[in-house]
């Protein structure tokens, strides 16, 4: 057994400004016996100097190989470069999203990683602290709100001036999960009149606890959730009453928010053509799920179309855009983990334990799931 030894190094992608550990995360770890090695200017994309993580107790280090050469554990927020896991020594543990393709198990069995995915947190309440999903969709939530409110053509509370009284916008909110809850909740507080919608009966509680409105169809039912708490996929009957209801309502809404998303499926489709066709100019829809097809059918993932004055935002990977709030719940998230990991300052991987077991895709050279 071993201490456990941590590398941080810069996020690769391009746009990705988080980092896998802020220097307050650091400073937790190195109080628990870790040693911590951070690449030189890791953290200054989500505003946080080499400085911060020095004066936190990490050593940084000019480049990414030195930092990797002397870990027996790499977090990153996105998956490690195939150059990143060979500098990182033989049989060393990965942590970060992994969304594993062929290639990628291949260069983590080559050396004999295991590689933990951070997308596969169970849902249960021991990993709720480790749940970098939720702490992503919160961040995408607010933002997706901030952008679309940011680019309409009016107010969106209620005002009563000197100039006259203005009406309150309407928000639509598609999805009430995670990322559609803290939607509804920034919506509410710029003073927007809300609404909101899930398959799941019960959202509807949740979408009332926020003082929104729940857009009540039959398709909303008990049945509509699967395990974990996720939604599953509805049949075309429902679908066909789903569009029905979102069709009355749509109409009248200047921001629309769509979240729906069904685990390792294409995201359901919600908003067809047509009912974009009947909205306001000037109304603005940020589909959260272009990332996995799109909740409207005009999605562009990565681009903004406008149709017959309605602009439909189809942003990706919106947690980056606000990488301080984002990198330090993700970094509390990495830190719930290496708890796992750490046995009286030695680092041990226990397969065993549930979460572990849930997250490990390769571990010494086999793909496990
Ligand atoms: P998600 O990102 O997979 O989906 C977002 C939302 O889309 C979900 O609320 C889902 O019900 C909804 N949806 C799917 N198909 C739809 C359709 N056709 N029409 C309308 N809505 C549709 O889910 P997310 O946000 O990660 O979590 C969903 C729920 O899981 C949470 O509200 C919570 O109750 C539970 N949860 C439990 C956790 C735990 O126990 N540790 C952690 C996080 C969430």
């Amino acid at each position: 057994m071993t201490a456990i030894s941590v590398a941080v190094v810069r996020e690769q992608a391009r746009e990705e400004a988080r980092v896998a550990l802020v220097p307050e995360v650091v400073a937790r770890l190195i109080k628990g016996g870790a040693s911590v090695w951070v690449q030189a200017g890791a953290g200054l994309a989500s505003t946080f100097s080499d400085q911060q993580y020095t004066g936190a107790g990490a050593t940084v280090v000019a480049t990414a190989a030195e930092a990797l050469q002397r870990a027996n554990v790499l977090v990153k927020v996105l998956a490690p470069s195939a150059e990143e896991l060979l500098q990182l020594p033989e049989g060393a543990i990965t942590a970060s999203f992994l969304r594993a393709d062929d290639a990628l198990v291949a260069a983590l069995n080559q050396r004999k990683h295991t590689a933990l995915a951070m997308e596969r947190v169970p849902r249960t309440t021991r990993a709720q602290s480790m749940d970098a999903l939720s702490s992503q969709a919160t961040v995408a939530g607010y933002k997706a709100v901030l952008m679309a409110a940011g680019g309409l053509p009016r107010l969106l509370p209620m005002l009563t001036t000197a100039a006259g009284t203005l009406t309150p916008g309407r928000a639509l909110i598609l999805g009430a999960g995670v990322a559609g809850l803290q939607a509804i909740a920034t919506a509410r507080r710029l003073g927007a009149v809300v609404s909101a919608f899930d398959v799941r009966a019960a959202a509807k509680e949740q979408v009332h606890s926020l003082g929104a409105k729940f857009i009540d169809t039959d398709a909303v039912t008990a049945s509509a959730e699967g395990q974990g708490g996720y939604a599953k996929e509805v049949g075309a009957d429902e679908q066909e009453r789903i569009h029905r209801s979102i069709a009355r309502v749509i109409n009248d809404a200047d921001l629309v928010v769509s979240t729906a998303a069904i685990p390792n499926k294409r995201a359901p489709l919600l908003i067809t053509a047509a009912m974009v066709a009947t909205m306001r100019p000037g109304s603005i829809i940020v589909d959260l799920a272009a990332e996995t097809g799109g909740n409207c059918e005009l999605t562009k993932p990565g681009q903004t179309v406008e149709v017959s004055g309605v602009k439909v935002i189809g942003p990706l990977n919106l947690a980056a855009s606000m990488p301080l709030h984002a990198s330090q719940m993700y970094s509390r998230n990495v830190l719930a983990l290496l708890g796992l990991l750490n046995k009286n300052g030695q680092l041990e991987l226990d397969l065993a334990d549930d979460i572990i077991a849930a997250m490990a895709v390769t571990h010494r050279g086999e793909r496990r799931a």
